[in-house]
C-alpha cells in the first residue's frame, strides 16, 4: 500500500481537461460548439482508439444565458442554453462520461448572474422588491457619481446606474453580470441549492468561477491607488488600483466553507476554486501564501485552488524550479496542488513560449503531483488565434481596445483534422480556425509519431501506471543549474526522476542509479543507457525506478 499525500478524493484523476463548448465539436452544424458535440468526441478523450487518456473534464459553462461573457452571465442556473442543447443533453453527457469513467466537473459562477436572471429583473423593479437585497444597491453621491471608485475587471467603473429604481448597482465584470449580494444569506442558500441540483443529477464537483470577489469591504471604501502602476507596462486599467476593498472581504473563507460542507456530504465530489493571487495588494501576503488560504481556511478534504504561476512563470530553469519547489513545499499533507498551465482567459502555452520550450513545459506539468489541468487543443499543440477588428467576440476586447487583454485568441475551434473548418463544424465557426490546423489537429497526429499528442498521451499513460507522478513525494534533484530542472518522486514503490533541459545547449546528464524504464519528450521510451544521460536541447526525460 503506498501512502497517499495528496487530497483523498479523485486520487484516480491521472488527467484534467477543460472544454470551452462553445469551441470544441459543433454536432448540429451552427458553428458554435454544444453538448453532443462533446459526447461525439468521448471516445477520443479516453477509451477510444488513439486516446488522449485523461479522466476528468471542466466544462465552462452551458447555462442558459445570453452569452455576454460566453455563458459567465447566467440566467437560469437549473437549465442549458439552447445553444449547447438541453438539460437531457447534459444528462446523456454525465451518463456517457460516467460509462468511460470520466468524472465531469461543470462551473459554477456564484458571484453574478445575467442582468436577464429573473432575480435582478425583480430585484431591479423596485426599491421594495423582495429580491431587492439580493443584488448590491447604493445611492449615487450628491453629485450623481457612481457611490465609490471601484473599477471593473473590464474597464470602466464598476458601477451602473440603474434609471427606473434611481439607484447604483455593483458588478465587478460586465454591467450585464450584477453582483450577488453574498453578505444575505438567502443568496447564499439559494447557490447552495443550485450545487444540490447538479450533484443530485451526479456532477463530480464544481470549479468555482472569481471567488475573491464574493466578500466585500461592509463600509464600501475608496480602493487607493496603486502606486507601483505604470501604464507603459502594465496594460490592464484595473491595475490602476490596489484592490483593497472591492474583494477578499472577511467573511471570503466561510462563504466558502458553506459550499464545501454541502459537497461534504457528496462522495468522491470535489471544488476547485478560480483565485488568481493579487501583486499589487501587499496585505494578502506572497502569492504561495494567498493559495495556501483556500486550503487552510476552507477544507482541504474536498477543495483546492488552481494553481496558476504556470501561466506567468518567465522562462528559465531557476524560475520554474523556484516556483515548483516553493509551492511543493509549502503543501501540508492532505493539501492537493492543482497545476493549470492554460486557460480560456490566457495565451496559450505555444504562443507563450514557442513550440520547442513548450513542449519542454507541457512534460513538466504532467510529470507534477496532484491533478494537472489540460486546457483543450494545448494537447496538440493549438496557438493563439490572430483575430481580425470585424471578428472580435471577446465583451474585455471590445471594452478595452488594443491593449491585447482580449481573450478570443486562445478560444478558436479544437482542431480535429485538417479538413474544412478543422472539422470542428461544417458551418463557419464563431471564431476563426488556426492556420496552423492544417498541421496540429487529432487526426493527424493520431498517426505521427513524437507529436503533441503523443507526448501528452505517453505521459498520460505513464501517470496512471505509476501512481508516484500523481501523488509522490516531491524534492528538488541532483545537478539543479541554471539550465536544468530536476526533481524527484517517491512513493514506497518507485522512484521516479524528471530531468528538463531548458537551454538550447547539448547536456551530459550523471545518473546515480540504473532505472527500469525511460521517457524522452523528443524521442518517446528509451533503453536504460548506462551512467550518463545526454539531453538534446530543450528534452526532458523522466526515469522510473522500481524500489521493490
Ligand atoms: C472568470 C472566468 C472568466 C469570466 C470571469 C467572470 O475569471 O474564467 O472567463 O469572464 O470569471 O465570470
Amino acid at each position: 500500500m503506498v501512502q497517499w499525500l495528496y487530497m483523498e478524493r479523485w486520487t484516480q484523476v491521472n488527467g484534467f481537461y477543460q472544454i470551452y463548448p462553445r469551441s470544441f465539436r459543433d454536432s448540429n452544424g451552427d458553428g458554435t460548439g454544444d453538448l453532443k458535440g462533446i459526447i461525439e468526441k468521448l471516445d477520443y478523450l479516453k477509451g477510444g482508439e488513439h486516446s488522449l487518456g485523461i479522466d476528468a473534464v471542466w466544462l465552462s459553462p452551458f447555462y442558459a444565458s445570453p452569452m455576454a461573457d460566453f455563458g459567465y452571465d447566467i440566467k437560469d442556473y437549473y437549465d442549458v442554453d439552447p445553444i449547447f442543447g438541453t438539460l437531457e443533453d447534459f444528462k446523456q453527457l454525465l451518463y456517457q462520461a460516467h460509462a468511460r469513467d470520466i468524472k465531469v466537473m461543470i462551473d459554477l459562477v456564484p458571484n453574478h448572474t445575467s442582468d436577464e436572471h429573473s432575480w435582478f429583473k425583480e430585484a431591479r423593479s423596485s426599491k421594495v422588491n423582495e429580491k431587492r437585497n439580493w443584488y448590491v444597491w447604493r445611492d449615487p453621491k450628491p453629485n450623481g457619481d457612481p457611490p465609490n471608485n471601484w473599477l471593473s475587471v473590464f474597464g470602466g467603473s464598476a458601477w451602473t446606474f440603474d434609471e427606473i429604481s434611481g439607484q447604483y448597482y455593483l458588478h465587478s465584470f460586465l454591467s450585464k453580470q450584477p453582483d450577488l449580494n453574498w453578505s444575505n444569506e438567502e443568496v447564499r442558500l439559494a447557490m447552495r441549492e443550485v450545487m444540490a441540483f447538479w450533484l443530485d443529477m451526479g456532477v463530480d464537483g464544481f470549479r468555482v468561477d472569481a471567488v475573491r470577489w464574493l466578500s466585500k469591504d461592509e463600509q464600501f471604501r475608496d480602493n487607493p491607488s496603486n502606486p507601483e502602476y505604470d501604464p507603459k507596462i502594465d496594460t490592464d486599467p484595473a491595475h490602476a488600483q490596489t484592490q483593497l476593498y472591492n474583494r477578499f472581504g472577511k467573511e471570503l473563507f466561510s462563504y466558502l466553507k458553506e459550499l464545501t460542507t454541502l459537497v461534504e456530504w457528496y462522495k468522491d465530489r470535489i471544488i476547485v476554486f478560480e483565485d488568481y493571487p493579487d501583486d499589487h495588494n501587499k496585505r494578502l501576503g506572497t502569492r504561495n501564501y494567498q493559495y495556501l488560504q483556500f486550503y487552510k481556511q476552507v477544507d482541504s478534504k474536498v477543495a483546492l485552488p488552481f494553481n496558476f504561476d504556470g501561466m506567468f512563470t518567465a522562462w528559465g530553469a531557476d524560475n520554474f524550479r523556484r516556483f515548483i519547489t516553493s509551492f511543493q513545499e509549502s503543501l501540508e499533507p492532505g493539501y492537493a496542488p492543482a497545476y493549470c498551465f492554460g486557460n480560456h482567459d490566457q495565451s496559450r502555452l505555444i504562443s507563450r513560449f514557442g513550440e520547442e520550450r513548450a513542449r519542454l513545459v507541457s512534460m513538466l506539468q504532467l510529470t507534477l503531483p496532484g491533478l494537472p489541468v489540460i486546457y483543450y487543443g494545448d494537447e496538440i499543440g493549438m496557438e493563439d488565434v490572430t483575430i481580425a477588428p470585424g471578428e472580435i467576440q471577446d465583451a474585455f476586447e471590445l471594452q478595452v481596445p488594443g491593449r491585447g487583454l482580449g481573450r478570443d485568441p486562445q478560444r478558436s475551434p479544437m482542431q480535429w483534422s485538417d479538413e474544412l473548418h478543422a472539422g470542428f463544424s461544417t458551418h463557419t465557426p464563431w471564431l476563426p480556425v488556426s492556420s496552423c490546423s492544417v498541421a496540429r489537429n487529432v487526426a493527424t497526429e493520431q498517426e505521427t509519431p513524437q507529436s503533441w499528442l503523443s507526448l501528452y498521451q505517453s505521459l498520460l499513460a505513464l501517470r496512471r501506471k505509476y501512481a508516484v507522478l500523481r501523488h509522490g513525494r516531491y524534492s528538488e534533484g541532483k545537478g539543479n543549474t541554471d539550465k536544468l530542472f530536476v526533481f524527484k518522486l517517491e512513493d514506497t514503490l518507485n522512484r521516479c526522476d524528471v530531468i528538463l533541459n531548458f537551454s538550447d545547449d547539448q547536456i551530459d546528464y550523471r545518473l546515480d542509479r540504473n532505472y527500469d524504464y525511460g521517457y524522452s519528450s523528443l524521442k518517446g521510451e528509451m533503453a536504460p543507457q548506462g551512467q550518463t544521460c545526454t539531453l538534446s536541447s530543450y528534452e526532458g526525460i523522466l526515469l522510473v525506478k522500481s524500489l521493490s
